[in-house]
């Protein structure tokens, strides 16, 4: 076939709807193995007789310590995320020491190496190549805490079916993705790499990133395996400094840390990564409770567990395993099957097996979950199906994969601010000056985690705003500032085209390194001396009466009251990717009107850390009135902008919440409908938010949780009716006794446009209480 040809297939079957998924407990039982070309979409398979046949007889023709190799994973190309570890040579791959490599991608070096695999080895198992795609091969999408202001599963979802399209062309079978960690803490740098805040929308994100890279089936050429990390609470890490321990009491646990990790398994996801944190004295990587008892036994979950960089070697460190043997025995103990990078596994394993310290029981256990995924990917048919040279070729950058980019972007912005709609641009001004050290700075518009991902793909703020600008605009700049140094000589120029121009656009924030692995602030304010070029600036422009625009770009929520009080508009764009300049001047010039919604809050000061929406009422609920309740004397006790905050340049009107009934019994479900008016002059999306609350329980409930949402796109006057349904798990929590329980009393729900939402209507629950299977987040109802 003619590469253009091959191209269109391709872009076209990356491109196309995938079936509904099937979750739930209609679902939990048998699935066709993806072997025979069906649904991944479940975690919970019967075994395939063929596969299992075929597994057993390479098992039996394993020596153990090419089957130790299968369970080694070695660093290739990439740069390193911790301590520098040995390399694997070709005479490693020949002697079937090593079962899978991170890093190394391209379709004609990964050809060269699996060739060695299975024609030089004795054993003949082809490698897999593993990496992180995070948002995007080469074509950069906005970075994932970016996509999850979307609000919009189904886009997110084809954002990662177009990143395991070029990431499989390149030879890829296997990605760490998606990060599915809770943070409320905005001083981890790696809250840039999850979906924020909460459990429901995290879940949601994260089952549908699992259907993207994975697709329907595993042996299509289009598809890689996910990675549901990092397993569990690493984004609880106290002080929000990456590593440190976390401290997440049991029922916090189940019911904020642990959800999308379930919905993740429910939607197949066929790897998990262990966490570098310890929960109460216990390292994430000898955690068998956790890994063995809940992901394997509890969930019924059957997928390879991959440690972190060096996860096993840090046992030692953590203060568990005395000696090297001990980490490498306590971490396959615990049910991590691949050992990253520390080369633990095997140096030691053999030694631990030899001694009767590890049955090699457990060893085949785990060779056998890591020779089933490269069965599913059918490479035991073709080692080399994935490394192909004219699909790398035609898939990288397709036109529409960067269609799809500009779309994903435009979904992500979230306007935080706009008084007497500075907002859109007129298109017919004189002059805008764009100012800021963010302005025009590729390498940032991508973001961490970048991939293949190359700044030169990238369109930044300045060049997509001077492409949009009318003829007749004329587009001044001026950096002003650099993001992190206390440099304001470039102040006076960016005053001066103040003073020049007709509106000001400001791109600030952080660098794309301020947020990201290890990347941790201890203040979450606009860093250097970028609030004074703000101040400087906005001076300027007010006393000429000119509209000033602050667009941000940072990984994190960042504290900006200044900017809150004063800037009359403010967008917040993450880092957007490879078409960010592009979405951002749609979104400024009123091309496309901005939906987005904030997916963690953004506090005041770093000194309200944390804060989250769905906290507890306490026995002295805050109120700025009194004084004897929870709240603070120099700063109000609310965020900046609330969970789900995000504005648009229409507006929207809420008719009565309706409960479809006034009680249910704790087995039946319910329908919540609410009215939906687009009531201002433009067409607009809303993301219409469902809040629950259980207002008297045997133990404290959250003051509301997110239990649904659904953004919407409504034409100027036009009305839509958006419907929920509310089922037991929806309305369930664990009990004193960690039991899993709907309560009888009364129930309160909301439904708006942000967690402040302020239409309420109640129901009640009658009966016994009744303990429901927890069988984690439901389906993520975002298909017609
Ligand atoms: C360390 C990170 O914690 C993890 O998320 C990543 O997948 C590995 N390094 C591999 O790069």
């Amino acid at each position: 076939m003619r590469p253009a040809a091959l191209a269109l297939l391709l872009v076209a079957s990356a491109l196309a709807p995938a079936p509904t998924p099937s979750f739930g407990a209609a679902t939990l039982h048998a699935q066709p193995p993806a072997a025979s070309g069906r649904s991944t979409r479940t975690a919970f398979r019967a075994a395939d007789p063929r596969a299992e046949r075929f597994i057993d007889s390479v098992l039996t023709r394993l020596t153990l310590e090419e089957k130790i190799g299968q369970l080694t994973q070695y660093r290739g190309q990439s740069s390193a995320t911790g301590p520098q570890t040995p390399e694997a040579g070709a005479a490693d791959i020949r002697a079937g020491r090593v079962g899978s490599f991170l890093g190394t991608f391209g379709a004609q070096v990964t050809r060269d190496m699996q060739r060695v695999a299975v024609e030089q080895s004795r054993a003949k198992i082809p490698l897999l190549f593993a990496h992180d795609v995070i948002h995007g091969f080469r074509t950069i999408f906005p970075v994932s805490i970016g996509e999850a202001a979307s609000w919009d599963p189904a886009g997110v979802e084809r954002a990662a079916r177009i990143a395991a399209a070029e990431a499989a062309a390149h030879g890829l079978h296997w990605t760490f993705a998606p990060m599915v960690d809770i943070a409320r803490d905005p001083r981890w740098g790696r809250i840039v790499e999850g979906a924020g805040e909460d459990p429901y929308l995290g879940a949601t994100m994260a089952a549908a990133r699992v259907f993207g890279f994975q697709g329907t089936s595993l042996r299509d050429t289009l598809t890689i395996l996910a990675t549901a990390k990092h397993f569990v609470g690493y984004g609880a890490a106290e002080g929000g400094r990456d590593y440190n321990v976390a401290d997440i009491p049991p029922r916090t646990l189940r019911e904020i840390y642990l959800p999308p990790f379930h919905a993740a398994a429910n939607a197949g996801a066929r790897s998990v990564m262990a966490a570098f944190n310890e929960i109460d004295g216990v390292p994430m990587h000898a955690h068998r409770e956790l890994i063995d008892g809940v992901l394997r036994s509890q969930w019924g979950w059957d997928g390879i567990l991959v440690s972190d960089w060096t996860g096993v070697m840090e046992l030692m460190p953590h203060g568990v395993g005395a000696d090297s043997g001990t980490a490498a025995r306590l971490a396959i103990d615990a049910g991590v099957d691949v050992d990253m990078v520390s080369n633990f596994y095997m140096s030691h394993l053999f030694a631990e097996v030899r001694a009767r310290r590890v049955p090699v029981a457990v060893i085949d256990s785990a060779v056998r979950r890591v020779l089933r995924a490269k069965y599913e990917l059918g490479l035991f048919e073709d080692p080399y199906r994935y490394s192909s040279v004219a699909r790398e070729k035609a898939v990288t950058l397709a036109p529409a994969f960067v269609t799809e980019a500009r779309e994903a972007a435009r979904r992500a912005i979230v306007l935080l601010k706009n008084d007497a709609s500075t907002l859109p641009l007129r298109k017919d001004l004189g002059s805008i000056a764009v100012i800021g050290p963010l302005a025009d700075d590729a390498r940032s518009a991508l973001g961490s985690w970048s991939a293949a991902g190359r700044p030169e793909d990238a369109v930044t703020p300045l060049a997509g705003l001077r492409q949009a600008a009318g003829s007749r605009t004329r587009i001044l700049y001026a950096r002003g500032a650099s993001v992190d140094t206390a440099d304001t000589s470039g102040f006076a120029e960016a005053v001066r085209l103040t003073r020049e121009a007709d509106a000001v656009v400001l791109v600030i924030g952080e660098h794309q390194d301020m947020s990201a692995e290890s990347r941790n602030r201890a203040s979450i304010d606009l860093p250097g001396v970028q609030l004074q070029l703000v101040q400087a600036v906005h001076a300027a422009a007010r006393a000429a009466n000119k509209p000033v625009v602050a667009v941000l770009m940072n990984g994190r929520p960042l504290a900006v009251p200044w900017l809150g009080d004063n800037v009359p508009a403010i967008v917040e764009a993450w880092y957007l990717g490879v078409q960010t300049g592009n979405a951002l001047a749609d979104v400024l010039f009123g091309d496309y009107n901005p939906g987005g919604k904030l997916p963690a809050s953004f506090p005041r000061t770093v000194g309200q850390v944390p804060v989250y929406y769905n906290h507890k009422n306490t026995g002295r609920p805050s109120n700025e009135r009194e004084r004897y309740t929870s709240k603070y004397i120099d700063v109000p006790w609310t965020p900046q902008w609330p969970f789900g905050h995000g504005l648009s340049y229409t507006t929207f009107t809420y008719g009565p919440v309706r409960p479809s009934v006034t009680e249910v019994r704790p087995t039946e479900s319910l329908t919540v409908s609410v009215d939906v008016t687009n009531s201002g002059s433009r067409d607009g999306d809303e993301v219409v938010q469902l809040y629950l609350r259980d207002d008297a329980a045997s133990v404290t409930r959250p003051v509301r949780m997110l239990k649904g949402f659904r953004r919407v796109t409504l034409r100027a006057g036009e009305r839509q009716t958006v419907s929920f349904k509310l089922r037991p798990q929806d309305l369930a929590f664990y009990d004193v006794r960690m039991r899993h329980v709907v309560e009888p009393g009364s129930f309160t729900i909301w439904v708006g446009g942000s967690s402040a939402a302020s239409q309420s209507a109640q129901f009640r629950v009658v009966g016994n209480t009744t303990e429901i299977p927890d069988r984690g987040p439901l389906p993520p109802d975002w298909r017609p």
